[in-house]
């Protein structure tokens, strides 16, 4: 696996040698963004041999390199998923390579149902925490030493110091920005009702089928992280109503200019 990723560095070596000073994941409906960077280099996923590659609605497949406001960047547009099949050591792999093309900052965004109850669709939440627990881990089998170590530290997966310029960035922008802890869950489907009152019983605010696995392997390997939740929908059972696929994306679609100016203004302040 270490190879293969090396192998990755080189072959996006030949087409750029920008070297991202931060490396931002786009979820579902907010691929959008990058319209908004300064484009240097554009890699399809399927230039890569091998590289997985997301089958979902609302997701295209590749890495963006460019600038926000002169910060150097990558993007990925596109991101794959556990539900998808693929196993989660090939789900987080395109933040390990984002890591090794020298990534040090990592911001992570999703589509999420909201489980707080003060929360309504069109909020964006600030990660202070996760569960990772209903996922298996993206570390198991054999360690990858040369990336980090065997049994490493969660107790401070979202950086504090990431955190404080979200909130500054949100500020100046203002933008109402919540703040909460992210479980995720396997999907395909949306969780039931009795699921969702037994993630806020345990402490989730927000719930989705992403992020975590990637938070958990960029700390691993010593990256600082950051993310935010787009909540798209009130979690299964708040309303009285079935979830669904569209309105996850048309509210995505409706906060977009908030979370693009959050993006570009926290961006802007790690220069
Ligand atoms: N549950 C899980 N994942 C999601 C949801 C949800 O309610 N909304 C958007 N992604």
């Amino acid at each position: 696996m270490y190879r293969r990723l090396k192998n990755y560095v080189d072959i996006i070596r030949e087409r750029t040698d920008l070297v991202p000073g931060a490396a931002i994941v786009l979820g579902s409906g907010l691929g959008a963004y990058g319209e908004r960077i300064r484009v240097e280099a554009e890699i399809p996923y399927s230039r890569l041999e091998g590289f997985p590659v997301s089958t979902v609605a609302g997701h295209q497949g590749r890495f963006l390199f460019g600038t926000v406001r002169g910060v150097p960047v990558v993007l990925m547009q596109g991101r794959v998923h556990y539900y998808e099949g693929y196993d989660m050591q090939e789900v987080v792999l395109p933040v390990r390579l984002m890591g090794m093309l020298g990534a040090h900052t990592l911001l992570l965004t999703n589509a999420a149902g909201g489980i707080n109850l003060s929360y309504e669709p069109g909020d964006l939440m600030m990660l202070t925490d996760h569960i990772s627990s209903f996922v298996p881990s993206p570390l198991r089998g054999a360690n990858m030493e040369e990336l980090g170590p065997r049994f490493p530290d969660m107790s401070q997966v979202y950086d504090r110091g990431l955190m404080e310029k979200l909130r500054g960035a949100a500020q100046r922008e203002g933008i109402v920005l919540r703040e909460g802890v992210y479980a995720q869950m396997s999907g395909p489907n949306y969780e039931t009702p009795a699921e969702i009152r037994m993630l806020r019983t345990l402490g989730a605010d927000a719930v989705g089928m992403s992020t975590v696995c990637e938070a958990m392997a960029a700390r691993h390997m010593g990256m600082r992280v950051c993310g935010i939740s787009c909540i798209t929908n009130m979690a299964a059972g708040i309303l009285d109503r079935p979830l669904d696929h569209q309105e996850v994306q048309e509210t995505a679609d409706r906060v977009k200019d908030h979370f693009e100016r959050l993006v570009t203004s926290f961006v802007s302040s790690l220069a």
